[in-house]
Formats: C-alpha cells, sequence, structure tokens
C-alpha cells in the first residue's frame, strides 16, 4: 500500500452539526475539539468559481434561493450561511475553495474535498477542483480529492494525476476493486452502513486505503477502527476525540 499521511479522524462538513457545514466557522470549530482534517463538499458558482457547498440550492444552508448555478459568486459570497445553525454564526459566508486552502495550509492541517457537482457539470468541476488544489498547494498534506462521480474522479486525474483520489459509494457495489483501479483512486470511501472487517482487508490486500462515512456513534466508531479503518468522517466531533 501507498504512504498514508492522513490523519484517522475527519469532519464531516466540517465539524458536522455543530457549526454550519461547510464553512471556515465551521472548521474552526472542529481545529478546537482537535480536528486536522476537514471533509467538505466544493461545486461551482454560476460563474465558475469553486465554493463549498453540499446542496445544488441554496435554502437549506442559507439565506439564498434557488440554484447555486443560478448565481456567481459575487452574489453568492454576500449570503447569510451561518444564522440557520444559531446567532452565534450570523453572517458566516460561503467560502471559495481558494479561501479554505489558504486557511488550511496556514494551520497545517489537511482535507477530503468532495467533489459534489451540480448535475451536467461533472467533468467541468473534478477539473476544476485538480487544478485549483495543484495551484494552490504548496506545503503540508496535499488533499485528498473524492467524489461519487466517476466522470468527476476522471476528469480531476487527467487533469491533475498525482493528486491523490477516493471513490465514494454509497451502495455495496460488488466490483468496488475494478472501479477504483480503473479510477486511479488510492481509497475507498464507503457508506458505513455496509462496510465490514472483511472489506477493510480485502480491500487493504487490494492495496487501497478505507474511509467510511458518517460514523456518529463512538462504539461503531471503534469497531472499524479495530478493524484497520484508515479515515473514519464524523459529524460528533464533540463526543469522538482525536486524542490529541
Ligand atoms: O464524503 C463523505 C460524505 O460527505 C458523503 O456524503 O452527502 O454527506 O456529502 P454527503
Ligand atoms: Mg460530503
Amino acid at each position: 500500500m501507498q504512504a498514508w499521511p492522513y490523519p484517522l479522524y475527519i469532519g464531516h462538513r466540517g465539524a458536522g452539526k455543530t457549526a454550519p457545514e461547510n464553512t471556515l466557522a465551521a472548521m474552526r470549530v472542529g481545529a478546537q475539539y482537535g480536528y486536522r482534517m476537514f471533509e467538505f463538499d466544493t461545486k461551482l458558482s454560476g460563474d465558475g468559481t469553486l465554493i463549498l457547498m453540499h446542496d445544488d440550492t441554496l435554502e437549506r444552508t442559507s439565506d439564498g434561493v434557488g440554484r447555486v448555478a443560478a448565481l456567481g459568486y459575487g452574489e453568492l459570497m454576500r449570503l447569510d450561511a451561518g444564522s440557520w445553525q444559531g446567532s452565534r454564526f450570523a453572517g458566516e459566508p460561503i467560502p471559495s475553495l481558494a479561501r479554505i486552502l489558504t486557511w488550511l495550509q496556514a494551520h497545517e492541517f489537511t482535507a477530503n474535498i468532495e467533489i459534489k457537482p451540480c448535475p451536467g457539470r461533472e467533468r467541468e468541476t473534478g477539473a476544476a477542483v485538480a487544478l485549483e488544489v495543484q495551484a494552490l498547494w504548496k506545503k503540508g498534506v496535499v488533499p485528498l480529492l473524492s467524489s461519487f462521480s466517476q466522470e468527476a474522479i476522471e476528469a480531476a486525474r487527467e487533469a491533475a494525476p498525482d493528486l491523490p483520489r477516493g471513490l465514494l459509494l454509497h451502495e455495496f457495489q460488488a466490483d468496488w476493486r475494478e472501479q477504483c483501479a480503473a479510477l486511479g483512486c488510492m481509497a475507498l470511501h464507503a457508506n458505513q452502513r455496509w462496510l465490514d472487517e472483511q472489506i477493510i482487508a480485502e480491500a487493504h490486500e487490494a492495496g487501497l486505503r478505507v474511509l467510511t462515512y458518517t460514523v456518529n456513534d463512538p462504539q461503531r466508531a471503534q469497531e472499524l477502527i479495530d478493524a484497520g479503518l484508515d479515515g473514519l468522517i464524523t459529524d460528533a466531533v464533540d463526543v469522538i476525540s482525536p486524542g490529541v
């Protein structure tokens, strides 16, 4: 297996539900709990800036309305992506990927960047993420890219072949080894519902690392860690301690 420089504990969307997801505030909260690696979702604004956002629409996690892809970055950056998680986060902006990459490096943290394209923008988004990470990441452990979209991973690979990649699988698929191999992925990012000790062992035998999402129960976390898990993506940053 290739060298694995990543921490075992990874804050989901920054710091799970303890802070507004996919914001700098969330990563600051996660860091306060001792986390040094953050999973977050990234997609393109209407005018081609990479931003952090899970949904294709704005309503759930900001005071904006409509589709992310319908707005330019100048409009998106003026939205409030914090108030929905409490007044102490009021005014927290939707960050650009560039801003987050700067912050991560300044603190010697790293990330699992989930490429989450709006429909129809898979290749464009995958390539953009890879090129931006390649251009802006200067020091420290380079972020691990992942996606449910094979098209996005392929485009990221073509744009920046040396960046590490992982394949996200929501449901078990018997050909996960072949899928990872075809995409040049070094890691399988499995939904914790179907992950077990045997799959972790088989992945390791195939030279793959294994991450899982989203584990919020400390007992389940320990079970998977004992089975040899390489990365645990959790919302429960206030309960599951990285022990640093
Ligand atoms: O990358 C792991 C996890 O974040 C994938 O699911 O929907 O939370 O982005 P989702
Ligand atoms: Mg995600």
